[in-house]
């Protein structure tokens, strides 16, 4: 549904600061019905890639598909496929209401608003709006006007939907509410929305696949499920009750993946940093001779926040 080739963005300088090179060839392709997560820190690129993929700004060079039409070429088929919801630009009127920029935008789009005042009603109910159907859409709060905007890209009938950091700024209970909505209506419509964010949680909440961008780089292209299985930090924890005896102490010692991260009379803490599994019974072996009870072995917990940091921060490169 998407396809991006080698895009490149440089902004000028602004007042004899040097030129910035905002995106630095992403290429990634999105088949019809996916979920995608941009995903990466500020000042990564991830507006700016949306902002070419909507027809904002140009791109200095590389290729963009819609739908299999080109965008530099076929610019209004192209775009006509496409709905985008910027951070902090609202594709509605103020002074109109949910119902009434519904209405509007849908009619925009060649669609008589008569023949979907049930489907405006259904979404109105669904995105709990509609209490509010007739309230000036400047009136609501920060969350109801981020659903209005998610609605107002959705009556287009748009295939591909474009979200630029859609939960910013909201609080909890609203961004769960959004994550919740776009995870129906891709499973429901099969429509492609491609999100951005820097947020791990709304990625490892909502979307199948993660691209992770790194000033203006693509760094990782996975499913969020194989990225967590890469990065998988494999140190397990070794409770026993009681001291190490001095052997036991000089053989973990000489290991250079075994830690002794705690030693007290009732309780010794061995952490084993895994690189080959025979490691692990090395150390239990170790830590058994002299009969010493094991309490616990426990493997430490890894979430998408740290694989994210590894990527960014440890300049590991998954592509
Ligand atoms: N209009 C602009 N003029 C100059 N530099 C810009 C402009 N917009 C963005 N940038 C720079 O381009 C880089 C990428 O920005 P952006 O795409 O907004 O990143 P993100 O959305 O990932 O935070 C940043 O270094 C930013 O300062
Ligand atoms: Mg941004």
């Amino acid at each position: 549904m998407i396809q991006v080739e080698s895009l490149q963005k440089t902004y000028p300088g602004r007042k004899g600061q040097p030129a910035c090179r905002a995106v630095d060839s992403i290429t990634f392709s999105v088949p019809k019905g996916q979920l995608l997560g941009l995903l990466g820190p500020n000042g990564a690129g991830k507006t700016t890639t949306v902002k070419m993929l909507c027809g904002l700004i140009l791109p200095d060079t590389g290729r963009i598909f819609v739908n299999g039409k080109e965008l530099t070429r076929s610019r209004i088929a192209a775009l006509a496929d496409i709905s985008a919801v910027l951070e902090g630009n609202r594709n509605m009127y103020w002074r109109l209401t949910p119902r009434e920029n519904l209405e509007f935008f849908a009619a925009l789009k060649g669609i008589n608003p008569a023949k979907i005042r049930g489907e405006i009603n259904h979404y109105l109910e669904r995105f709990r709006l509609a209490e509010k159907s007739d309230v000036e859409a400047r009136k609501l709060s920060r969350g109801m006007q981020q659903k209005l905007a998610i609605l107002v890209a959705l009556i287009s009938q748009s295939k591909v939907i474009l979200l630029d950091e859609p939960t910013l700024g909201l609080d909890v209970q609203a961004s769960h509410e959004i994550r919740q909505l776009l995870k129906e209506i891709v499973a429901e419509q099969g429509r492609t929305v491609i999100l951005t964010t820097h947020d791990m949680n709304v990625v490892q909440d909502t979307c199948e696949r993660v691209i992770i961008v790194n000033q203006g780089r693509v760094v990782a292209d996975d499913s969020v499920h194989n990225l967590l299985d890469l990065f998988k930090v494999r140190v397990y924890k070794v409770t026993i009750a009681g001291e190490l005896t001095g052997e036991q102490r000089a053989s973990l010692l000489s290991m250079e993946e075994v830690l002794i991260q705690e030693e007290l009379p009732h309780q010794t803490v061995v952490s084993v940093r895994l690189e080959k599994s025979e490691v692990l019974y090395e150390v239990i072996g170790i830590l058994g001779s002299n009969n010493s009870v094991i309490e616990s072995i426990d493997q430490e917990q890894n979430n998408f926040e740290r694989v994210f940091l590894e990527i960014v921060e440890g300049g590991a490169q998954v592509v």
